[in-house]
């Protein structure tokens, strides 16, 4: 699905993060605000990256050592 030029579009990946589409601005749960300046951010669902809210790809390693 392609989006509009106004719409946001979100994709869960299994076992990974929340791919976002089309945000200008992510709000984490203290209210912080984190500019978007790319066209699709990946947010951290596994809660274990160094780099909130962004996913770096630390849920790959849960995975690993908890199959
Ligand atoms: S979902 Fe990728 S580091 Fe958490």
């Amino acid at each position: 699905m392609k989006p509009s030029n106004s719409e946001i579009v979100v994709s869960l990946c299994a076992n990974g993060p929340l791919l976002v589409r089309g945000a200008a601005v992510i709000r984490d749960e203290a209210g912080k605000e984190h500019p978007v300046t790319r066209p699709v951010v990946a947010i951290c669902r596994c809660g274990k990256t160094s780099r909130a809210p962004w996913c770096d790809g630390t849920h790959k390693l849960i995975r690993i050592a908890n199959p």
